[in-house]
């Protein structure tokens, strides 16, 4: 029997053979006092990659946000992010139930880029008694909900020199960073070198089973780790996943990060199959990571009539029948992101399984 091919997100993955011995055999130590020396590698590691003083690790990309917030942000200031961004949609509202903060939401464009008018049109009048203070602005690389559009460092120096005459700081959640340096050729300091902090992720495309990293300059890195602490975040001997970690962001064949070009090329290829069939809307031109993210468009008179809600549930069932998982993502659209689990030929029986959906439900 052919294994289902699950294409919900790239964090489905399981940790290689070499990150499971790494994990068996690390060494470690108590983190909350600093003395574990797989973490302190890592942190190191990380803070090489994005150029910046120190890292932190945390448990998850979430409290990594969270904790650039709570760090860079007074109460009742506000931050600035895409409509669209994981922040806004997805982490529960952190910044304003535990923050204190407003999230002043912009709408970018279909590349995932601000107009440099609609940044300063955002900004507050700082001398404006009855306007909350605009505090940073938040920047997603790659951005998910925006068909995994990867930023180039021009992107994001626009946005920053920007905020920084205003005052403003600039936090990129790059939780897919490696996806975007791999997509723009860029390295990862590159990418990040005007922003004043970031954070990536190890459990997305790299396979690893749990972990993030949040980077700065040493100030922020200290108070971040207070505010880790206040979260619960702080953990003990953390080495154990952290290991995993550093195979991830290892040169050598253990390593994780080139093999990303791997899974672009696929989802490139998922993006023009879909793009070819009657019913999935979206532009494969788009698509240079490793996210595919389609509408429903149903041509024929079969699915007149039906909301893109229902219309959603009979697409990502009938691909489940057929073992194909897919996620349901807003405004009735579908997403696929290809990963380490997804080989070509999970590719071919993916486009397989939605051919037969668009001529049975969508044509
Ligand atoms: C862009 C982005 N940022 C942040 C997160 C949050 O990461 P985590 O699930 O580790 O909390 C995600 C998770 O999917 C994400 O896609």
């Amino acid at each position: 029997v052919d294994r289902p091919i699950d294409l919900r997100s790239d964090t489905v993955t399981k940790p290689t053979a070499a990150m499971r011995s790494a994990m068996a055999r690390a060494d470690v130590g108590d983190d909350v006092m600093r003395e574990d020396p797989t973490v302190r590698r890592l942190e190191e590691r990380a803070a090489e990659l994005t150029g910046k003083d120190h890292a932190l690790f945390v448990p998850s990309g979430t409290m990594a946000n969270l904790i650039a917030i709570l760090v860079h942000t007074p109460r009742r200031s506000e931050i600035l992010a895409d409509e669209r961004a994981h922040v806004v949609l997805s982490e529960v509202a952190g910044h304003a139930g535990l923050a204190g903060v407003a999230a002043r939401t912009l709408r970018s464009d279909r590349r995932a880029r601000f107009r440099a008018s609609q940044i300063t049109a955002a900004i507050r009048d700082p001398g404006n008694i009855l306007q909350p203070r605009t505090a940073l602005v938040m920047l997603e690389n790659t951005h998910a909900h925006r068909s995994g559009q990867a930023l180039d460092s021009r992107a994001t120096s626009a946005v920053a020199a920007i905020a920084r005459r205003h005052g403003v700081r600039v936090h990129v959640d790059g939780a897919r960073i490696f996806n975007a340096s791999i997509a723009t050729g860029e390295r990862v300091a590159q990418l990040l070198a005007t922003a004043d902090s970031a954070s990536f992720c190890l459990s997305k495309g790299l396979g690893c089973p749990v972990g993030s990293l949040l980077a700065g300059d040493h100030a922020f890195i200290e108070e971040a780790r207070r505010i880790r602490a206040l979260l619960g975040g702080g953990l003990r001997q953390v080495g154990i996943i952290a290991a995993a970690g550093l195979v991830a962001l290892s040169d050598g064949p253990d390593g994780t990060v080139e093999r990303l070009v791997d899974d672009h090329r696929r989802a490139k290829r998922l993006a023009e199959g879909l793009g070819d069939l009657p019913g999935f809307s979206l532009d494969p031109g788009l698509v240079s990571t490793n996210l595919v993210i389609s509408e429903l468009r149903p041509r024929g008179r079969r699915a007149a009539g039906a909301s893109a809600a229902r219309l959603q549930r009979i697409v990502l069932d009938e691909l489940a029948r057929d073992g194909v998982a897919m996620l349901a993502y807003p405004r009735g659209a579908i997403r696929a992101a290809t990963h380490m689990g997804i080989d070509d030929r999970a590719i071919d029986r993916a486009l397989i399984a939605c051919t037969r959906v668009s001529r049975e439900f969508l044509s």
